[in-house]
C-alpha cells in the first residue's frame, strides 16, 4: 500500500446555498445545492500513515495544530481508518491557497483534499461520487470541491444517497467571482453553529427550503442556456434569503459587516449603470461579484474608490480534485 499522498482540491462558491442540515452526525442537507468551483483558491494536503508516530498530527501554513481543528481532522482519518480497516496515525500536512474561516469556502477546499488525499494513502480507490460522500462527511460544502465548474448536492436522505454529481464541469459561458476580500481573520460564529440556529429558531426556515428548491430548478435553466443575468438574480437574491435567515434567528445575527452593506450597495449601483454585476455572501463578511471578464476594470474602479486597499482577486471557473503525487 502507498502510504503517502497529495491531493489538491479548489474551493466552491455557492449560487443555490446550502444552509440547514436534516442530519448533524450524517451532515445530509434540507436542501440541494448548487456551487462553482474556483481556480484561484484551493488546498494542497499531504497525508502520510506512519506507525512510528504518537498520534495524529496536523500541521496548516507550516504551523503546528492542537486543539479544535486538529481534533475534527483526526475525526474525519477515522472515517478513513474505518473503511480501510487500519488503525495508523498521520501526519497532515497542509497549505490552504485561501484564507482559513473568513468565508470563503477553506473548509470546502480542505476536505475535499483532505478525502482524497486520505483515502488514497490509505489505499482506498474511491470513485468521485465515493470521494464526494466522504468529503461531505469533513464539512457540507466539501462534497462539492470534488468536482470543477458547476456542482450540484444533491440533499438526499442518506449518507448513501447524499453527494454532489458535476452539472456543468467545463464552463465556457463568461462568468467570474471577483472577490472582495474586506476582512480575512476567523469568524466569530462557524457555519455549523450558524446553521444549526438558523434552523431551530427562525420562523421562515421552512420557506427558506422550499424557496431555494424553486430558485434550483430556474437557475439551472439558466446555466444551461449561458444566461448569466438571470444567474446573477438567482444567486444574489437565494444568498440574501439565506443572510435573512440568519437575521431573523432569535436571538438574530449576521456575517454581515458596514463594509458588506457597502459593497452589495456599489454592485447595485453597477447594475443601474447598466453592468451586470450580482453579488453572493456565505459565512463571513467578505463579498463574492458574479461578473463577467469584460467588466473587470469597471466593477474594481468601482470597488476602488470607496476601498482603495481593499484585496481584489478575481477567479474563474476551476477543476475538480487532483493528485500531486
Ligand atoms: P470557511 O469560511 O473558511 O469555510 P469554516 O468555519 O466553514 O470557514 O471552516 C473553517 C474550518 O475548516 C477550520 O476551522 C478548520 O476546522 C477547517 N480547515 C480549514 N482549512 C483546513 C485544512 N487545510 N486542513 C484541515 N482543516 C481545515
Ligand atoms: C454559507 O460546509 O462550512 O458556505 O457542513 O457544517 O461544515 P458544515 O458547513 P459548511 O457550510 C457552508 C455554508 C455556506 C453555503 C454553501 O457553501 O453552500
Amino acid at each position: 500500500m502507498t502510504n503517502k499522498s497529495t491531493a489538491r482540491a479548489h474551493t466552491n462558491i455557492a449560487l443555490i446555498k446550502y444552509w440547514g442540515k436534516a442530519n448533524q452526525e450524517l451532515i445530509i442537507p434540507t436542501n440541494d445545492s448548487l456551487s462553482l468551483t474556483l481556480d484561484q483558491f484551493y488546498t494542497d494536503t499531504t497525508v502520510e500513515f506512519d506507525a512510528n508516530l504518537n498520534g495524529d498530527q496536523l500541521v496548516l501554513n507550516n504551523q503546528l495544530i492542537t486543539g479544535k481543528m486538529a481534533t475534527k481532522t483526526s475525526a474525519f482519518l477515522d472515517l478513513i481508518r474505518n473503511m480501510a480497516s487500519i488503525d495508523t496515525p498521520a501526519k497532515i500536512t497542509s497549505i490552504n491557497h485561501v484564507p482559513t474561516a473568513a468565508g470563503l469556502a477553506s473548509s470546502a477546499s480542505a476536505f475535499a483534499a483532505l478525502a482524497a488525499a486520505g483515502s488514497d494513502a490509505a489505499g482506498l480507490a474511491l470513485s468521485r461520487t465515493e470521494l464526494s460522500r466522504l468529503a461531505r462527511r469533513g464539512s457540507g460544502s466539501a462534497t462539492r470541491s470534488i468536482f470543477g465548474g458547476f456542482a450540484e448536492w444533491i440533499a438526499g436522505d442518506s449518507d448513501a444517497n447524499s453527494y454532489a454529481q458535476p452539472f456543468q464541469e467545463n464552463v465556457t459561458m463568461d462568468i467570474q467571482m471577483l472577490t472582495v476580500v474586506v476582512d480575512a481573520t476567523e469568524k466569530k460564529i462557524g457555519s455549523r453553529a450558524g446553521m444549526q440556529h438558523a434552523l431551530s429558531t427562525s420562523p421562515f426556515f421552512k420557506t427558506w427550503v422550499t424557496e431555494s428548491a424553486k430558485d434550483l430548478v430556474t437557475i439551472k435553466e439558466a446555466i444551461k442556456r449561458a444566461d448569466f443575468a438571470t444567474i446573477g438574480e438567482i444567486a444574489e437574491n437565494n444568498a440574501l434569503q439565506m443572510h435573512a435567515i440568519n437575521l431573523s434567528a432569535k436571538p438574530g445575527f449576521t456575517y454581515f459587516n458596514g463594509a458588506t452593506i457597502q459593497l452589495l450597495n456599489i454592485v447595485q449601483e453597477l447594475r443601474q449603470q447598466g453592468i451586470p454585476a450580482y453579488a453572493t455572501m456565505d459565512a463571513g463578511p467578505n463579498v463574492k461579484i458574479i461578473s463577467q471578464s469584460t467588466d473587470t476594470e469597471t466593477i474594481s474602479n468601482a470597488i476602488k474608490s470607496v476601498f482603495p486597499t481593499v484585496t481584489l482577486e478575481v477567479a474563474k471557473p476551476g477543476p475538480g480534485i487532483s493528485f500531486l503525487n
